[in-house]
């Protein structure tokens, strides 16, 4: 069936994926649409310490167009960044009483502070890739860390030192190679939410939020999906339905369980004291960028690897997260009866290994960060495809029903770029539609879905690591 612009659309999911498929289809004309969620989102404006519980959830999120050769992926993330900027512009220019709460015309939710991705030998060759694949006139934007002349080179165009050895490894003579990357920075994640939340009001998108108009079930008729009905009891027609729940996906809609698994990043969260000006100074965007470290070079339990961080936020919190390991929590079943990875939000320790990891990383490099509390510990749950490309399609078997999820931990950013989300919808053949389709169980290796519940990654596998294990004087 076409749709037309006043069909009833229904969007189960109010996170990134949700919210922005909201927006570019009120921007592509359509009338009639209904986002729901669980979560109070309007009330706790997508605060995780307000009890906002999704991967959307979050301080900040790296925006960055480094994709060795997937080139598809870099171009949009190229595009994205100058759709941020315009929403940075937009809010900039905004009547304070235009925004949300939570913002102001001061709130930059795009910053292009630098990313810094270092390991301790030469350039990996995701990065050799991307390197090769970066537009050539951005050459002047791409600062190898251990070339004298582009060191100059930085100095010269206003780059602070601190952007490029903000560990001081190349000062103190330790190992360490790298590129710092001056196109990206980051996004600051929950605002950016709440910003969308308001243009899709504006633009006449109906949002009925809290666990009163959580998902029940599909009402189904045969192959066709003919709306939800919500824990109310209240059942709502559609003439299409558009699933976005990030890590919970995989429970509502049996078809992805192949495609998509649910697993979770460690992330570590350090607030600065207030009379730390000296730590606020030091680790303001102006000075320090976002960094990872041996991103794909982590070996289990051996080495340092697999982390980021991010400078800190305008209210002083400093976020290093661990993604060398991704955590499962095969704790459910399917409706097929097959073991189902399932977000376990409410967990307040991450698994000692994270812990070690980012410990070991802070010891050496950002020794004054051990010596402070840490605000929380906290495992994002989303949602990696077998691919690690995006799942937006039809689900197969089914009419009216659509699926937005498979974030891979690399969704966020295109937030403002998704018109192609619409494109699938209008059952539109573009090279993006097709990166984001429906796919084939690939043999082999499968992004670590292969593993499935026998996998080493599964949280009941693992010691879990209080705060107090944090602080300099604490022993591992
Ligand atoms: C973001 O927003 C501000 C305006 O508040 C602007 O000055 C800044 O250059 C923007 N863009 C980036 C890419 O940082
Ligand atoms: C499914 O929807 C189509 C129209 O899109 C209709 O022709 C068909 O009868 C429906 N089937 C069922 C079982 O409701
Ligand atoms: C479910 O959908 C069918 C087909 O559109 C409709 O006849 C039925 O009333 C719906 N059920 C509920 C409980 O809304
Ligand atoms: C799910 O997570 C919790 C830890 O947060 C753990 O107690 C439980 O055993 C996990 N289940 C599996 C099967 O990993
Ligand atoms: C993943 O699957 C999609 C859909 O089949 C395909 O277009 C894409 O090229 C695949 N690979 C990657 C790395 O995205």
């Amino acid at each position: 069936m076409a749709l037309k612009s006043d069909s009833k659309i229904i969007i189960v999911g109010a996170g990134v994926f949700g919210l922005s498929t909201a927006l570019y289809l009120s921007k592509r004309g359509y009338s009639n649409i209904h986002i729901f969620d669980r979560q109070p989102y309007d009330k706790n404006g997508y605060a995780f310490l307000q009890g906002a519980d999704a991967a959307s959830a979050d301080e900040n999120k790296i925006l960055r167009a480094s994709y060795a050769d997937r080139i598809l992926y870099q171009n949009l993330a190229f595009e994205a960044m100058g759709e941020w900027q315009k929403w940075n512009e937009s809010i900039a220019s905004a009547a304070p009483v235009d925004l949300p709460a939570g913002l102001s015309p001061e709130t930059m939710l795009w910053n292009q502070c630098g990313y810094l991705r270092l390991s301790e030998h030469g350039l990996d060759e995701s990065e050799k890739q991307t390197q090769k694949n970066f537009p050539a006139e951005m050459g002047h934007t791409q600062y190898r860390v251990t070339n004298k002349q582009r060191r100059a080179d930085a100095a010269r165009d206003g780059i602070p030192a601190t952007k490029i050895d903000p560990f001081g490894r190349l000062e103190r003579g330790l190992p360490v190679d790298g590129i710092l990357d001056m196109t990206a920075g980051f996004v600051l994640a929950s605002r950016a939410c709440t910003f969308t939340l308001h243009l899709c009001r504006k633009a006449g998108v109906h949002a009925s939020f809290g666990p009163e108009h959580a998902l029940k079930s599909l009402n189904r008729s045969g192959i066709n999906v003919t709306g939800i009905e919500t824990s109310d009891g209240t059942h709502h027609s559609a003439d299409l339905v558009i699933v976005a729940c990030g890590g919970w996906t995989p429970s509502i809609l049996p078809q992805v369980e192949e495609l998509l698994e649910t697993t979770s990043g460690s992330v570590l969260s350090i607030r600065l004291p207030q009379d730390r000006r000296d730590l606020w100074a030091k680790y303001a965007p102006e000075q320090f960028p976002v960094w990872d470290w041996n991103m794909g070079d982590y070996v289990p339990f051996q080495n340092i690897g697999g982390i980021y961080g991010f400078p800190r936020t305008p209210e002083g919190v400093i976020k290093i997260a661990f993604r060398g390991a991704k955590w499962t929590n095969y704790s459910r079943e399917s409706s097929t009866g097959q073991p189902l990875s399932y977000p376990k939000t409410d967990a307040t320790k991450v698994p000692q290994e994270a812990m070690r990891v980012i410990r070991a990383f802070c010891a050496e490099n950002l020794p004054d960060l051990l010596a402070l509390d840490l605000e929380y510990e906290r495992l994002c749950w989303y949602t990696d495809s077998v691919n690690n490309s995006f799942l937006i399609d039809y689900v197969p078997g089914t009419e009216g029903l659509v699926v937005a999820s498979g974030g891979s931990g690399h969704g966020f950013k295109f937030l403002p770029v998704r018109e192609h989300v619409v494109d699938v919808i209008e059952r539109k053949d573009t090279e993006y539609t097709r990166l984001f389709s429906w796919r084939d169980v690939p043999g082999g290796k499968r992004n670590g879905l292969e593993e499935g519940p026998e996998g080493w990654r599964r949280l009941d596998k693992q010691r879990l690591a209080g705060k107090e294990q944090w602080k300099a004087a604490s022993k591992l």
